[in-house]
């Protein structure tokens, strides 16, 4: 039996995009928005996010106190919450959290040998140029049988820990209309912090996920099993 404390939560709740539009309809529905017990201090920005990581950063790393941080990176590709960005959180900040949004099976369905500069200038744009190249996936695409999964594991142990953070913890969510994967993933360096959102993920009814890895699934790396929709037909011929 544990002993129970109760303690204030002061929040700042900073809530950013560089859609004039999105913001205009944020600030509409936000007071209607309920937050129940949780009352944060809310903010909100209409800018890029780089300036909006960079003002984030300058202003909390003079915190007296040392705050938690969590950074939700909803994006819709995989380059507008760029390599580089994240690296400048974790550097600031090592206990931060990030939970960012990857469009992974686009990452991967745009390796092809047609599209090389194309994917070589959008993986430099993700700042993932120096852990990968365009050539060299799109060859995998081309040589391997499981490659998708080849390349999803390349991402997970080349070019997120660049980020320096210790775990990359991928969830494997399949949108109902567009069937395109995506990866919710959480990137820290505090194990507790990952084993909590390991836990959420085990919780019902905590949302759509579906496991990725399995096992030691917290270390970017680790081996990890496909979970059953994600797992690749054996081709027997090559795309012309
Ligand atoms: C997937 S949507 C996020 C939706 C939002 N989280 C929600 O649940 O409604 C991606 C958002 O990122 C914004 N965005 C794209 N590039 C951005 C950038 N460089 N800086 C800030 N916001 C950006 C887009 O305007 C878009 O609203």
């Amino acid at each position: 039996m544990g002993i129970k404390q109760s303690f204030e939560l002061h929040a700042q709740l900073h809530l950013n995009d560089i859609s004039h539009h999105a913001i205009g309809m944020l600030r509409r529905h936000l007071p209607a928005a309920g937050v129940g017990e949780w009352q944060p201090q809310i903010h909100v920005a209409n800018l890029d996010f780089q300036e909006a990581a960079a003002r984030l950063i300058a202003s909390y790393r003079g915190a007296r106190s040392s705050p938690r941080i969590l950074f939700v990176l909803d994006q819709y590709g995989f380059s507008d919450a760029s390599l580089p960005v994240m690296q400048s959180i974790f550097a600031a900040f090592p206990k931060a959290e990030i939970v960012l949004t990857v469009a992974i099976d686009t990452l991967v369905n745009f390796a092809s040998p047609n599209t090389l500069d194309l994917y070589q200038k959008v993986l430099a744009k993700a700042g993932f140029d120096a852990a990968v190249t365009a050539e060299h996936l799109a060859s995998i695409k081309e040589e391997e049988d499981g490659a998708k999964h080849i390349i999803q594991t390349l991402f997970l142990k080349e070019v997120f820990p660049r980020t320096g953070a210790s775990f990359a913890t991928p969830f494997f969510i399949i949108p109902r209309k567009s069937r395109r994967g995506y990866w919710l993933l959480h990137l820290a360096n505090n194990m507790r912090a990952n084993d909590e959102m390991k836990q959420l993920h085990w919780e019902p009814r905590r949302g759509p996920f579906a496991r990725l890895q399995a096992g030691s699934m917290a270390t970017p790396g680790a081996g990890w099993r496909p979970c059953p929709g994600t797992r690749r037909r054996r081709r027997n011929h090559r795309r012309p």
